[in-house]
């Protein structure tokens, strides 16, 4: 059956803007839990062998039954890792992007069983228990991601208040060509303030400013600390009201700023951490098969 493109999986995958704003987590039901229930029975087969197989003198990474369990793992890791390569080579039917993000998803969260189960929780400070940590931290970031898809994308579009980013920079430049005007008759080092502000601009901030929402070299707010308050002049007002609907609209573009940020910021831990833990893995992998 023909669809329309917004509604193939693989459009609202590809385009950040569409997949975030129309049914962003639709995958995490992809033909009715198919992934979740099959990451369900791993796991469950997963715990009940680990009960039912007898190692002496305990479980172990080194049993037969361990080397299965981390075989499979290790299989699991390298196929999730995948992901981002197939993102960016997509094609239509069965294995749609929509289906592989469901898949890794809850096979991601199966994983945790299978490899924790495989180190039969002898954990300690060497390299197979960092490769167990940095799987962690990669399948935390996930859930974090996850989270933010589900929640964020409503707040960013009630903070857009029906703007677009377009539309919010053309307020700001609405009100930038108006206090250009009004701060014509002040005095120079009011006027100085006034211009910096202009001269500002508002997408020079880093990551973590715009994560916390914490501007402290606003020059905006500078020029409202300094500019006198009860100065009765008529100019010197309207400059004022001008500056605070300025920080107003500075505001909602920094809000919807930070929103942004926090949808993207996790995969700066997810992916980078995936290449360590494949570093990792494959460091253990050697080194069980040297010490052998
Ligand atoms: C082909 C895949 C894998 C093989 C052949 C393998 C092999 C082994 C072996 C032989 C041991 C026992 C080492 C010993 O007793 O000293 C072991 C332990 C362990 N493995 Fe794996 N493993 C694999 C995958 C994984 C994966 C995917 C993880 C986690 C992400 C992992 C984490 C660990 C940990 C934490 C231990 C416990 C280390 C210890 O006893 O101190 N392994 N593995
Ligand atoms: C060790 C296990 C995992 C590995 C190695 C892994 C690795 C990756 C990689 C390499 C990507 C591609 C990212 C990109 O190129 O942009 C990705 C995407 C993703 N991962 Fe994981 N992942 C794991 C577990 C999980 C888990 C448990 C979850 C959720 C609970 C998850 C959620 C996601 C999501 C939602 C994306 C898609 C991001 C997007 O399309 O914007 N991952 N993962």
């Amino acid at each position: 059956m023909a669809s329309l493109p917004e509604d193939r999986p693989e459009n609202r995958f590809a385009h950040d803007e569409a997949r975030r704003d129309s049914d962003h987590v639709s995958f995490l039901k992809h033909r009715r839990w198919r992934w979740a229930k099959i990451a369900t029975v791993l796991s469950i087969v997963a715990i009940a062998s680990y009960l039912l197989v007898d190692v002496t003198p305990r479980h172990n990474g080194g049993s037969w039954y361990g080397y299965t369990l981390g075989t499979v793992g290790a299989a699991l890791i390298v196929w999730l890792s995948l992901l981002g390569i197939r993102k960016r080579n997509m094609s239509e039917g069965r294995w749609s992007l929509k289906a592989w993000t469901s898949a890794h998803v809850y096979l991601g969260l199966a994983l945790v069983v299978v490899a924790t189960l495989h180190t039969g929780f002898q954990l300690g400070w060497n390299v197979h228990t960092l490769a167990w940590a940095l799987m962690l931290l990669v399948v935390i970031s996930g859930i974090y991601g996850i989270a933010v898809y589900a929640t964020l994308p409503k707040e960013i579009s009630s903070n857009r208040r029906q703007m677009t980013k377009h539309e919010m920079l053309e307020a700001l430049a609405a009100i930038d060509r108006q206090l250009e005007s009004a701060a014509q008759p002040l005095a120079r080092d009011e006027a100085d303030l006034v211009i910096a502000a202009l001269e500002q601009d508002p997408f020079d901030f880093g990551l973590w400013t715009r994560l916390t929402g914490n501007y402290r070299r606003c020059w905006t707010g500078d020029a409202l600390a300094e500019i006198e308050e009860d100065d009765s002049d008529p100019a010197v007002q309207k400059v004022l009201s001008l500056l605070r609907k300025r920080r107003a609209q500075l505001e909602q573009i920094r809000r919807q700023m930070r929103l942004r940020a926090m949808l993207d910021i996790w995969l700066y831990v997810h992916v980078p951490v995936t290449i360590a833990l494949l570093a990792a893995l494959t460091a253990h992998i050697i080194s069980v098969f040297y010490y052998w």
